[in-house]
Order: C-alpha cells, then structure tokens, then sequence
C-alpha cells in the first residue's frame, strides 16, 4: 500500500524561497526600527499555560473560539499563544525588571483557529513592540511612531492610522452604564450573538460585525465622549505628539478591537491597498491593567502587533518591498567528478562569494543548465584542461561577455573585481 501523501494543514502555509527571505528582510527592517529606538529582544515560548491567555478576554473570539488549547502529557491546560502581549506581560512578571520603562520587541509565528481566507491564516506571523512601566503619553507616542516609520521603511505608503481611546476605570462605570441602557433598550433588534454578548461585556457589541446590529451600533454613545478630563488630557497630548511628528491619523470612536485588555490609547492600521475584511495590518494599545491581572504590580503597558503576512500582501498591492535578491555570485560546474566544486566552493564561501554548485556528475549541458537557473553571475567550469593547467574557466552569465581562464591563485581577485565588490 502507498504510503500517506500529507499536506500543511488548513489554513497554514509553507512559506518557501524567495517569499521567505522576504519575510526574514521585512523582520529585519523592523529589528533595526526596534533597535534604533532602544528596545531589546524577547523570545518566550511558543506555548503558555492557558490562564496567561484568558486574561486577553473571556469574551472575545480570540479566547472562546479561537484558541488552540489542549492537555498536555502533565495534564495541563496548555494553549498555542494567539498573540504576544500576554506573553510578554507575563515574562515581564516573571522576572520583575527594574529599569523601566522596560522596552520590548518580538518576532514569531500565533496561532488562532479562524476560517482561513486571502490574508487569514491559523498561523500566521506578527511583529511588535510592549512598553511596560510608563503612564507616559509620549510612550504612546513612540510606539505608534515606530509602527509607522516601519512601514514607511517598507515603501508603504496606502497605510491609515485610526485612533481610540477607550477610557480607563475611572470613566467605564459611567459609560459602560449608558451603553449598557442604550443597547438594553434597542436589544431586540440586535442580533442574538449580541444579545448573549451584552450580558458578558456590553462593549464588545460594538466590535460586532452582523449587518443587523449596524444600524444600532452606529447611534450608540461614544467612549470618547466619557472620557475623565485626566484621560481627555493623555489622549490629548497623544495626538499632539503625532502632530508634532507629521504623522496623520483618523479618530475612530468605534475602534474597539479584538480584545478586552484594552485602556485609553487604542489604534489600528489599515491598509487602503487591501480588501477591507483583512486590511488591518496591525494595532495596539494600552492595557494599563494586564499586568495586575497576571499577578504583578500594578504596572501601564502599551504596545502592538503588527501582521507580518498581511503586510507583504499589502507590499504586493502596493508594487513595494520586493525583498532581497538571493541568487549565487558563482555556479561552479565540475566536470572531473565533483570533488573541485567541493573544495573551490568552500574556499570561495570562506571568502564570502556566494557559490552554488553542480552535484551528481551529471554532463557539461545539464550543469550549464542548472547554473543559468541558479540566476549567478558567473559560472566556474572546471574541465580536464583547466585542472591540468590549475586554472578555472570563467564564463559571464549575464550577456553575451564570453569566457577566460583564469589561474586559480588569482582566482578570488579576478572574482571580487567581476562582482564588483
Ligand atoms: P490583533 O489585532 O489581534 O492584536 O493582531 C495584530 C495584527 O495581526 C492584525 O492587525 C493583523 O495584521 C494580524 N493578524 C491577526 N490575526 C491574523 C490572522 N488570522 N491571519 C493573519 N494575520 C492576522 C494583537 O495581537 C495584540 N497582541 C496587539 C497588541 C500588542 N496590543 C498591545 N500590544
């Protein structure tokens, strides 16, 4: 019987040569971005308790739909992380750093059972920055600065900001309590998922996206018009601060987002290039409380993720960020059994040529083949004459410039002019 052929599993993707150097460049446009800015690396695991996750919010997809949690061989409640901010809150508890505010930046793959479609995967790749320990509004500012230069980096230029503040404690009685009468009021027109919604966390109705509740949700009161004049006060130094740096945004009094640990400052970016159903290509935000929720001192946070997928799919509607080129220098084809490829290309790669190479002893057309493929330079042969007469044959591959030979002592300096390095 044939043996199993497997597939990546719905809604996961290989992600191969060039789109994955792609990726790898994009990241390290952001690592600079991160590094410029003074923030230092984190790397968590992949896996957490599930407690870390359910403080995102037991009432948002993400926690009650989305999560891949599971029991481990200990029987633990395990969960794959959906986000990172979590994670990061929860490192951030762990080892109780002192110097704050304490600046991180992340990388990696989250893991959210959705209905996988065009730029909505069950895997898929973010990165982003936490800043815990600083009330600041000029924190918010920096971090919301660094998400935009990011994508200017990138040659985005179809990128929107929206800004929220969704208030802190001491202005969500009040308004949670106008909401709560508003959406009581019209509840038999909302949608029965609404409905069940309202009774968990009336805020969350306004993330909905059923067509019946639109109408409602479109006349609901505002966060933004509850706001303590001490929060008014942030919000307002926020958007002075994005002033002050050209970087324009649109106040979007209904920008909720998908979890509940949001506080004050709130944003999203939005493609304009993309599809509107997956044109976010990041957001972020304050959640003044996580840290106390995850068993730490009280301690403001703020920070983004931003959908690293998405964001080369919005390159690509845009025609920017082509990525790197990662084609060889040298194709060195050997034509006396292969051990001359072996040893001139490990000498070439020490001197940092990017040499690939023929393998299998197959004929001078096929190997001519493969290094035409391979998009190099310059091809090496290394025939018969040539190992007699310690030279190597250099053919140009990319016009009609001929060949030479070259002794192989002057090989590396013939090479590096070629390059033109
Ligand atoms: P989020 O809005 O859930 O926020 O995700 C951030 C970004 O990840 C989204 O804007 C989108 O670009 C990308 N994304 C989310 N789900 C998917 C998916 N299924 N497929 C492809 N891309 C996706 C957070 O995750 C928060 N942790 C952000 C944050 C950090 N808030 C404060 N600090």
């Amino acid at each position: 019987m044939a043996s199993p052929k497997f597939q990546a599993l719905r809604g996961t993707r290989d992600i191969l040569t060039p789109d994955s150097e792609r990726h790898r460049a994009l990241v390290d446009v952001f690592a600079e971005q991160c590094r410029l800015a003074g923030y230092g690396h984190i790397m968590s695991p992949i896996f957490e308790d599930l407690g870390v996750f359910l403080r995102v919010g037991e009432s948002t997809d993400v926690v009650t739909k989305e999560m891949y949690d599971f029991e481990d061989k200990d029987g633990r409640r395990i969960a794959l992380r959906p986000e990172l901010t979590a994670s990061v809150v929860r490192a951030f508890v762990q080892h109780n750093p002192t110097n704050l505010p304490w600046k991180a930046w992340y990388e990696g793959p989250q893991f959210r059972h959705e209905k996988p479609q065009a730029g909505r995967y069950r895997q898929f790749s973010q990165v982003g920055i936490e800043v815990l320990g600083s009330n600041d509004p000029q924190v918010d500012v920096e971090v919301i600065a660094l998400a935009w230069r990011f994508y200017q980096e990138l040659g985005m230029q179809e990128v929107s900001l929206l800004l929220n503040s969704l208030g802190d404690d001491a202005c969500r009685p009040a308004y949670f309590e106008a909401l709560e009468t508003y959406f009581r009021d019209r509840s038999g027109e909302l949608s029965e998922a609404s409905q069940e919604t309202l009774d968990k966390n009336p805020l969350r109705v306004l993330d909905s996206k059923r067509s019946e509740d639109q109408s409602i949700i479109a006349e609901a009161p505002l966060m933004v018009d509850h706001l303590t004049a001490e929060t008014a006060e942030h919000f307002a130094a926020v958007r002075s601060g994005l002033e002050a740096l050209a970087i324009s945004y649109v106040i979007s009094p209904r920008l909720v987002r998908g979890l509940d640990y949001y506080t004050r400052t709130t944003f999203e970016f939005a493609s304009t290039a993309l599809e509107n159903a997956q044109n976010a290509v990041g957001g972020g935000g304050r959640y003044d409380g996580l840290a106390e929720s995850l068993g730490g001192k009280p301690t403001p946070g703020i920070g983004f993720a931003l959908g690293v997928d998405r964001i080369l799919l919005a390159c690509d509607a845009e025609g920017v960020f082509p990525g790197p080129v990662t084609t060889p220098d040298v194709f060195i084809v050997d034509l006396t059994g292969g051990q001359q490829a072996t040893v001139l290309a490990d000498e070439l790669r020490n001197a940092g040529i990017a040499a690939d190479r023929g393998f299998d002893g197959r004929s001078l057309k096929a190997q001519m083949k493969v290094a035409d493929r391979s998009s190099a330079a310059l091809a090496l042969i290394i025939g018969e004459d040539e190992l007699a007469s310690g030279a190597v044959t250099v053919r140009d591959m990319r016009g009609d410039s001929g060949q030479t030979q070259v002794p192989r002592t002057d090989l590396i300096g013939e090479l590096t002019t070629r390059l033109g390095r």
